[in-house]
């Protein structure tokens, strides 16, 4: 054992203790059979040749993270440098580079740091206001399988994240998004992580000014099969087509999400997507009279201080506002943090 550690610089033995205590995230780029095979306790696999589709799968530019990588490993072969030096090249803040090579893999067994098959880990992190939140909401979801419908879903991030985690509750989710490049990576996103089955449906659609939805198929096309749709009736879309009024309560969702996506039609009809206790997560853009920032630009996209809560509220007399706060995303930007429950039968 000694021998094989005299071997391993001081630097991968450091970064491998964190890895190990979920301390440091690390990249393993190299082919998914290999990753099978074996691979570090911690590590997360996204292939070199797969990464240039799958940005949005990476830590955020500021987290430092290491990259396990073997030689011949690169993201783009033309460029000849390593995968950890291109990553550092488009702005990843890399810690370092762990090269996988025998007397790496001997140590790594040695320690009892070896894993097989797949990995259903992170390398991102959703919002942290949205994972802040979700204990409270599950506190008081009494069921043991919810519906999840995130609007302006991009790439399904925060989905994707709440179905990777430990949870008495098994989500299954909807995604809606005006791109269609968005929905082809929630899918792809799904794909990866093996959660395809906890997908219910995946939409291009858009939400106009006037407050209708228009669907597009996968080629981004107007669909000319459905309908501009209300609100109510994108719902009744997704639930089955021959829902009658008293069964149309089981295809409200227990939760619906909005982050960093705005439209004041939609949150003037929160009631209509929520089933009865159902939540509503919001976290967005403010104006909060303090801080100047750039992008988004204009009213459209920016809430003002205590708007959020009256256009949820006007909804419905049953929407109580639990959390109305101001928070900061990663950059630095203020955003409104609302979570309203739909409250029926409150007394
Ligand atoms: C800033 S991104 C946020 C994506 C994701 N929620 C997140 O926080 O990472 C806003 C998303 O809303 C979508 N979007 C914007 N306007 C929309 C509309 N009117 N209807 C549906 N989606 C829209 C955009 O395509 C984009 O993916």
């Amino acid at each position: 054992m000694e021998k094989v550690a005299g071997l391993i610089s001081k630097d991968t033995v450091r970064w491998v203790s964190f890895i190990a205590q979920g301390r440091l995230k690390c990249l393993d780029v190299r082919p998914r059979k290999e990753f099978q095979i074996r691979h570090l306790y911690g590590s997360v696999n996204i292939p070199s040749t797969s990464i240039a589709g799958c940005w949005f799968q990476l830590p955020a530019k500021q987290e430092g993270f290491v990259v396990l990588e073997q030689d011949g490993t690169y993201i783009d072969d033309e460029e000849g440098d390593s995968c950890s030096e291109q990553l550092r090249q488009k702005g990843w803040k890399i810690e370092g580079s762990i090269r996988a090579n025998t007397e790496f893999w001997q140590w790594i067994e040695q320690k009892g740091l070896i894993e097989q098959g797949e990995s259903k880990r992170l390398l991102f992190e959703p919002s942290p206001h949205f994972k802040e939140t979700i204990p409270v909401i599950e506190e008081s979801l009494s069921k043991s399988e919810a519906r999840a419908l995130d609007i302006g879903c991009g790439s399904g991030r925060d989905l994707a994240w709440l179905c990777s985690r430990e949870s008495k509750i098994r989500y299954k989710v909807t995604g809606v998004d005006a791109e269609k490049r968005a929905i082809y990576r929630f899918s792809s996103l799904f794909e990866t992580l093996g959660y395809e089955d906890r997908i219910e449906h995946r939409q291009i659609a858009k939400m106009d000014p006037v407050g209708k939805w228009k669907c597009y198929n996968i080629e981004g096309k107007r669909d000319t099969n459905i309908p501009e749709l209300s609100t109510l009736d994108l719902v009744k879309l997704f639930g089955t087509f021959s829902v009658t009024e008293s069964s149309l309560q089981d295809e409200k969702y227990d939760l619906v999400v909005q982050i960093r996506f705005l439209h004041r039609l939609l949150l003037t009809q929160t009631d209509q997507l929520l089933c009865d206790n159902g939540f509503l997560f919001l976290c967005t853009f403010v104006n909060d009279g303090i801080h100047d920032y750039e992008y988004p630009k204009g009213q459209e996209h920016r809430l003002e201080l205590g708007e959020a809560a009256q256009l949820v509220r006007s909804s419905s007399p049953s929407m109580k506002i639990l959390k109305e706060e101001i928070g900061f995303i990663e950059d630095g930007r203020p955003v409104q943090v609302l979570l309203a429950q739909k409250q029926v039968n409150a007394p």
